[in-house]
């Protein structure tokens, strides 16, 4: 059987090209980028190459790139950071946020700082009048996630940030799913914080960037070596980081063709799988991620579709992967005003670099069935 993956949001293959790159630093180039002799120096080289490339996605300066082993470490470094570093006690984050945004806060918040969650409205957009209320002399950080990774709705970050600016408070953004997908410029929108991921990027697993604006002060959570300019001791990954940056610059050249191509299936399966009777988009039908398509039908649960779908050869999911072997509604898609069992009862499909129109046809052959199928022996039809 033919296996169809459309859970590019979950995580990516690496892409060839990535891979070659890759290929030496499991071989000759294993040096450690600490180590004076030319090993280490050779590894130290690739590693800066590395960060100015990465730095350039997203016109930042390569000073204010710090190399993590994964989002959820640039995510915790970000939140946890900050606020250790600063006397004041307050954060602010979205209702939307990844897991581990939401559990580092749930840490800061037993450890005497205080959190404020602002809510969306159904589109799982934040509004930035919201954030302005919520600031106070208290607030250390605002965190408010770029794109969603579960309903692709992208946020008004420009805006969140100028307003934090504005307060002199800092901003926090997790660009998992928007970074290597749609442009991002930190100057321009006022972020001092990004978060960065390279296995959602076509990249490997391992890697993961932190962008700090360069005069904020952000304490370690891991004490050692003193590498990334003291931030995160530990020896530098330089194989896994010289492949994202190659997975960067992949994006950097073809990324303008490749979303268009990823709109047009996008809009098509929307356009398509709307025609299910029952059927509803979850996200912004406009200000969403090229990649992303997520769907709800009535009176089907979503695990059932993604089991019936696997069996079939499409790999597609409920929503985050983190939580989707729990059996819990997704918070995002509750904080969108859902009731739990229309929650359970959504399909993340996402799109990606090898995606085809003849996958998403077969897509659209196979789902309406499985549908229909499921919903003749619902109880609650
Ligand atoms: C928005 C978002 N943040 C954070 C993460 C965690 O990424 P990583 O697997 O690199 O820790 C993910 C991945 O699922 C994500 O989609």
């Amino acid at each position: 059987m033919k296996r169809i993956y459309l859970d590019y949001a979950a995580t990516t293959p690496v892409d060839p090209r990535v891979s070659k790159t890759m290929e030496p630093f499991l071989s000759e180039n294993f040096g450690n980028t600490m180590s004076l002799h030319s090993f280490g120096q050779e590894a130290k080289i690739v590693l800066e190459e590395s960060r100015e490339k990465l730095a350039g996605v997203i016109n930042a300066n390569p000073n204010e790139i710090i190399f993590t082993s994964s989002a959820t470490e640039s995510n915790n470094l970000a939140l946890k950071g900050s606020a250790l570093a600063s006397k004041k006690g307050h954060i602010i984050i979205s209702s939307i946020e990844h897991h581990c945004v939401v559990e580092s806060a749930k840490w800061l918040a037993k450890n005497g700082f205080e959190i404020t969650e602002i809510s969306v409205d159904k589109f799982g957009k934040v509004n930035p009048e919201d954030i302005k209320k919520a600031i106070t002399e208290k607030t250390i950080l605002v965190s408010v996630i770029h794109a969603s990774n579960e309903i692709g709705t992208i946020q008004p970050i420009t805006e969140i940030g100028k307003i934090c600016k504005e307060k002199n408070v800092l901003f926090h953004t997790d660009a998992s799913q928007s970074f290597g997908k749609i442009l991002i410029d930190v100057k321009k929108m006022n972020i001092d914080l990004l978060t960065a991921s390279s296995h959602k990027i076509y990249g490997p697993k391992g890697a993961g960037l932190l962008y700090i604006r360069e005069g904020i002060n952000i304490a370690p959570l891991l004490h050692g070596g003193g590498q990334e300019n003291g931030l995160r001791s530990s020896t530098v990954n330089v194989g896994a980081i010289a492949g994202f940056a190659a997975a960067a610059e992949i994006y950097k050249k073809e990324g303008k063709k490749e979303n268009q191509k990823l709109i047009k299936l996008r809009d098509k399966l929307i356009k398509e799988l709307l025609k299910i009777k029952g059927s509803h988009l979850n996200g912004d039908p406009k200000k969403r991620l090229p990649n992303n398509v997520n769907v709800r039908f009535d009176f089907v649960e979503g695990e059932s579709l993604v089991i019936q779908l696997d069996m079939h050869g499409i790999a597609c999911s409920t929503g985050s992967a983190c939580s989707s072997a729990t059996l819990e509604p997704s918070h995002v898609l509750l904080a969108t005003g859902l009731k739990p069992e229309q929650a359970h009862g959504s399909l993340r499909i996402t799109l990606g670099r090898w995606t085809t129109e003849k996958d998403i046809n077969y897509l659209l052959k196979v789902l309406p069935k499985i549908v229909k199928k499921i919903r003749e022996i619902s109880p609650f039809k």
